[in-house]
């Protein structure tokens, strides 16, 4: 069951990360999830940008929201590019690395689908059962 789903597209500017973390906020505004659906937003979105075509010139990137009954499915839509994601456990004290590092700890799951010509690197996070209030 989908309790809604929305996306919505960016310029592949690095400038677009923020709009796209608050387009994630105003959408869960007063989920307990929001926070950590900003982040890995925030990390997937600067990921499209630096390391997919979505970062060239007039380059463009999409983000998804899907909330269930259980769960939130976030998604970052890209334009491809050679290079596919993969996190690097062991460069966890590095400069670099860390974005899916993170996700992995934030998220119940990640993967990627898709090719060169576009991939979407999706993350899950599982709702938190909310307690029923009779009135
Ligand atoms: N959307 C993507 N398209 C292509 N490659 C990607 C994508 N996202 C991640 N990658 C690849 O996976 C690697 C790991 O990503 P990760 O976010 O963990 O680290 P980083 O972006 O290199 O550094 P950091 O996020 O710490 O600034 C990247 O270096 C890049 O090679
Ligand atoms: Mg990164």
């Amino acid at each position: 069951m989908s309790l809604f789903r929305i996306s919505r597209t960016f310029l592949g500017s690095p400038l677009s990360v923020v709009e796209a973390r608050r387009f994630v906020t105003a959408m869960l505004s007063g989920w307990p999830e929001a926070e950590d659906a900003e982040l890995i937003v925030s990390e997937l979105a600067t990921n499209a940008v630096r390391h997919s075509e979505s970062g060239r010139f007039g380059g463009r990137f999409t983000v998804s929201i899907q909330a269930e009954a259980d769960r939130l499915w976030l998604g970052v839509l890209d334009e491809g590019g050679p290079r596919s994601p993969r996190a690097f456990p062991h460069h966890v004290d590095g400069e670099d690395g860390r974005g899916l590092m993170l996700v992995t700890e934030l998220s119940a799951g990640w993967g990627v689908t898709g090719d060169d010509k576009g991939r979407i690197v999706w993350a899950v996070l599982e709702l938190l059962p909310q307690p029923v209030v009779w009135q």
